[in-house]
This record gives C-alpha cells, sequence and structure tokens, in this order.
C-alpha cells in the first residue's frame, strides 16, 4: 500500500434527510484520495436510519455494479465506471442490499462501488488506487506487491476513514461486509485494519474463507489463471501446490480475532466450497479462544439454515450463490449481539 500517508479529501456530493419515504438520510460523499485534480475519487454511499438516538453502528461493504445499482432511489448518482446504459442499471442488485431492513433495524449502510477504487481487470496496475504507489519505471513489480484486492480493502479503509468524521456514525461499531470476490475483500480489511468492530464473508470461497488444502472447487491454479490481478505474484508460485504454501485461509480469520466475524455459505455455491469455509471458522478457534472470546461452539458441520452464534458465526444457507434477505437477517441478528444499537425513538 502506499507508503507515503494519502490523505483523504471529502466532499459532499448530495444529501437528502427524508429518503425511503422519510426513514432514512441519503448522502454521497465524495473521497479524494490526495489533491491533484487527477487523484483516484471514491464516492461512497450512506444511508442512515432517521430514528436514531445517537451515532449509529453500520455496515459497509462494496458493491460490484455501481451505488446507483444498490436501491431504486432515483436520486442515488450513476456510478462513474458503470458503463454504457448506467441507467439501466437502477437498483439491478437491490436484491442483494436489504436497505429497508438495515435501516429499520437501527443500522447505516454505506456503499462504495468497487470499480472507483480498482476496475476489474488486468490493467497492468496503471489504475484506481494502484497509481499512488507506482512501480518505478523498468522496475519489475516487487513479489509481493498489492494487486486488486489489496486495493479493494485499503479503500475500504478510506472509506472508514470518512465514516470516522460523521458525528452521525459510531465508527466503533463498523461491520465490512462482502459477496464473493468482494467476501475475499472484506475478510482482507478486517485482517489489515483493526478498526473494523466486525467483518462478515458472504460466500467468499477460494482466496477468501475457504481452505486452499482441500483443493475443492476453485483451487489456487484457477483463481490466479482466471483472474491474475487479484493476488500478488507470489501467490502463483503454489499453483497445484497448496500443501507448500506456509498459510492456510483460517489463519486469515485468525488475524481479525478477537473481533467478531461471520463466515457464510450456500449449500448449492459449490465452487466456493461451503466444507473448507466453515472449517477455516472452526480452525481459526483456538486463537479466538487464546484472546478470551467463545470463538465457535460446533465442531461439525451445521445443517443448512441452522445458524451458529458466538464470536466466529457461521452458516450455510439453502440455495445458490447469493446474498439473500436470508443472509441479511442472520448479520442484523449477529450485529444486534455484538453492538446492541440503541434503536429507541429519540
Ligand atoms: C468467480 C471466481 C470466484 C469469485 C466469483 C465472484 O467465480 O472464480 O473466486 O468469488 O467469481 O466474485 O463472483
Amino acid at each position: 500500500v502506499p507508503t507515503v500517508p494519502i490523505e483523504p479529501k471529502f466532499t459532499v456530493l448530495e444529501s437528502d434527510p427524508r429518503a425511503l419515504d422519510g426513514q432514512a438520510t441519503r448522502k454521497t460523499v465524495r473521497i479524494a484520495l490526495g489533491a491533484r485534480e487527477d487523484a483516484p475519487k471514491l464516492d461512497l454511499l450512506l444511508y442512515l436510519p432517521n430514528r436514531r438516538s445517537g451515532p449509529v453502528p453500520v455496515f459497509m461493504g462494496l458493491n460490484f455494479s455501481g451505488n446507483h445499482a444498490i436501491h431504486p432511489d432515483p436520486a442515488i448518482p450513476l456510478a462513474r465506471f458503470a458503463g454504457f446504459r448506467r441507467e439501466q442499471q437502477r437498483g439491478s442488485q437491490a436484491r442483494r442490499w436489504d436497505v429497508d431492513h438495515i435501516i429499520a433495524r437501527g443500522y447505516g449502510l454505506a456503499t462504495i462501488h468497487c470499480a472507483d477504487i480498482d476496475p476489474d481487470f488486468d490493467d497492468g496496475f496503471e489504475n484506481g488506487v494502484h497509481a499512488l504507489a507506482p512501480v518505478p519505471t523498468g522496475d519489475e513489480r516487487a513479489a509481493d506487491a498489492w494487486a486488486t484486492i489489496a486495493g479493494w480493502a485499503w479503500g475500504l479503509s478510506r472509506g472508514l476513514d470518512y465514516l470516522e468524521t460523521d458525528p452521525a456514525v459510531d465508527a466503533t461499531k463498523v461491520a465490512v461486509l462482502g459477496h464473493s470476490r468482494l467476501g475475499k475483500t472484506a475478510l482482507w480489511a478486517g485482517a489489515e485494519d483493526p478498526r473494523f468492530a466486525m467483518v462478515i464473508s458472504n460466500n467468499s470461497g477460494c482466496g477468501g474463507a475457504a481452505l486452499f488444502r482441500r483443493r475443492y472447487g476453485e483451487k489456487i491454479s484457477h483463481i490466479n489463471n482466471a483472474m491474475p490481478h487479484w493476488f500478488c505474484p507470489n501467490f502463483k508460485q503454489y499453483n497445484e501446490r497448496e500443501n507448500d504454501c506456509p498459510i492456510d485461509q483460517h489463519m486469515l480469520i485468525a488475524l481479525i480475532a478477537p473481533r467478531p466475524v461471520y463466515v457464510a455459505s450456500a449449500v448449492e455455491d459449490r465452487w466456493a466450497d461451503p466444507k473448507g469455509e466453515f472449517l477455516s471458522a472452526r480452525h481459526a478457534d483456538p486463537v479466538y479462544r487464546l484472546l478470551g472470546t467463545d470463538g465457535i461452539s460446533a465442531t461439525t458441520m451445521p445443517e443448512p439454515d441452522a445458524p451458529i452464534t458466538g464470536t466466529i458465526g457461521y452458516h450455510v444457507r439453502s440455495g445458490k450463490h447469493d446474498v439473500t434477505e436470508y443472509d441479511w437477517a442472520r448479520y442484523l441478528d449477529f450485529a444486534d449481539l455484538h453492538f446492541k444499537p440503541d434503536t429507541t425513538s429519540p
């Protein structure tokens, strides 16, 4: 990540205290990473419940298709990098963002389009935030240089920098979450930045919560070949050599300890290896216990739709690779358990 500190600059692009039929306050905050005209800019969309008696806990995650895709609210500014036919994508991902329930339960939601941080293709790391830590001309890219997942995670921390300045947000209670490649990102963001008080991985699979050594579903060679820009060059040497890799992903979960972490799988999401995702949560347990928490109680994988809650939470939901209302209901319960928000009227 950049070795020179970057001072983010925040500008409120728009706000409305009567959004979602008066239930929420919406705003879009532009986060400029540096003073230069061409500095990368992240647009953070924030919904906060109007029914609140003090600063609220917030769920924060990256989105795949632009902020305007997470809810049909016509006032959400269109994403800058969503390409052609952006307008038609309004609300197209709304099914995956249970905004109304999040607000009704007394939580805020913050999201940033992942492409604002780094576009998701192999561009030689010239675009997005990687330009802030460029490789000197003529030099080889370092074998442990940050790639796209690390860039996205770093961007989430810049979003948290803004949340820390917003008096309506309880920045000591921010849960970072993500689905699939953005679930891998949420785990890494949580491991790297201890200010995230809770971490939620939704169907993150290979390079996320799943154990590499099981070689079930997606393997290291698959992910490195299909997405060469996600991980550092060093990782490529473990293609088909999982047992030689000095780490596995239960250690990634353990890096989040003792903060609450929730790993969620889906029965039909075999590419992400639900059992491997459970086992990494399970094998992070000794570290959670060493640090004085209850870790995870289950030693064997639970039945579908039978969530386990402790400091490590886990469920395997019926159905496919997705984020559903069922998943959100579990995350809200998990946050209630650990954050106990005050949802009484002001
Ligand atoms: C691909 C990739 C996965 C990733 C998923 C996603 O399936 O192989 O590793 O999690 O895309 O992000 O949707």
